[in-house]
C-alpha cells in the first residue's frame, strides 16, 4: 500500500464508500490570491494572504462560539478588512471586493486534479463530495470555474446548519446527504483541525499533510496521513 501510514492502529482501515473533501487548502490553493494581492500591494501579497486566511479561519470559529453565524463570504470579507488594517495597507472597499472574488477562482492543487482523475477511473470508484465552510454560491462558482462539476457532484455547505466546522452538525450533513454511516465515509482534509473534528465525529480521516506539519494535539488522530492526494487512489484500492 502506498506511502500512507496508519496513524491510529486502533482504528484500522475498512470499507470506504464515499470520499468527502474539504475545499479550501485541500483541493484548492487559498494562496492563489497572492498574485492579485501583490499587484495591489507589491511585495506584501504573501503576508496579506497568510493573515487573511488565518483570520478567516479564526473568525469562523469565533462566530460559531459566539452563536453569530454569517456566511463565509462575509467572514472572508471581514477577515480581509482586518488583514489590510493590521498590515496598514490602504485598500478601498471596491478593491477588497475584487480581491475577495479571488476566492471564487482559486486554483486546484496539481495533486488534486491528478487524484480526482485517478479516482474517477477506478473500477469501483467511490462517490465524491465536498463539505466546506464556504457559502453555497462561493463553492458552486469555484467548482464551476475549475470545471469539476462532473468530478464532484455533491457540494455541501455549512450554510444550511448555520455554524462552521468543526461543529459536529456540519459533518452530520455528509452522513445525511450520502446516506452512509460515518465509518464508511473517508473525510479528506489538509487542515489538521478539520481532520481532528472529522475524526472526533466518526469519519475515517485521511489527513493530507503536504507540508510535514505535526499532528494537531486535539485528543484524536487521523486514521491515515498522506503526503499528497496522489496517494489516495492507491490507498483505497488497498482497503
Ligand atoms: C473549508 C475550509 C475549512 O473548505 O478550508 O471548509
Amino acid at each position: 500500500m502506498s506511502s500512507a501510514r496508519s496513524a491510529d492502529p486502533a482504528n484500522p482501515a475498512g470499507a470506504i464508500n464515499a470520499l468527502v473533501f474539504d475545499a479550501y487548502g485541500t483541493l484548492f490553493n487559498v494562496h492563489s490570491v497572492v498574485a492579485r494581492c501583490d499587484e495591489l500591494f507589491p511585495g506584501k501579497g504573501q503576508a496579506l494572504s497568510a493573515l487573511w486566511r488565518s483570520r478567516q479561519l479564526e473568525y469562523s470559529w469565533l462566530r460559531s462560539l459566539m452563536g453569530r453565524y454569517v456566511n463565509f463570504d462575509q467572514v472572508t470579507a471581514d477577515a480581509l478588512k482586518y488583514a489590510c488594517d493590521a498590515l496598514q495597507l490602504s485598500c478601498s472597499e471596491a478593491q477588497r471586493v475584487a480581491l475577495a472574488q479571488g476566492y471564487r477562482t482559486l486554483q486546484p492543487f496539481d495533486d488534486a486534479r491528478d487524484a480526482l482523475s485517478a479516482l474517477a477511473a477506478m473500477s469501483s470508484a467511490p462517490r465524491l463530495a465536498i463539505l466546506s465552510n464556504g457559502a453555497p454560491d462561493m463553492l458552486n462558482a469555484l467548482v464551476a470555474h475549475n470545471r469539476m462539476e462532473r468530478a464532484i457532484p455533491d457540494v455541501m455547505s455549512v450554510d444550511s446548519v448555520g455554524v462552521f466546522k468543526p461543529d459536529p452538525r456540519v459533518y452530520q450533513l455528509a452522513v445525511d446527504r450520502l446516506k452512509l454511516p460515518a465509518a464508511q465515509i473517508g473525510f479528506v482534509s489538509s487542515n489538521g483541525w478539520d481532520a481532528a473534528g472529522a475524526r472526533a465525529f466518526g469519519f475515517k480521516v485521511l489527513w493530507i499533510n503536504r507540508g510535514g506539519a505535526p499532528v494537531e494535539e486535539l485528543g484524536v488522530r487521523p486514521d491515515r496521513e498522506l503526503k499528497s492526494l496522489r496517494e489516495l487512489p492507491g490507498l483505497l484500492a488497498g482497503m
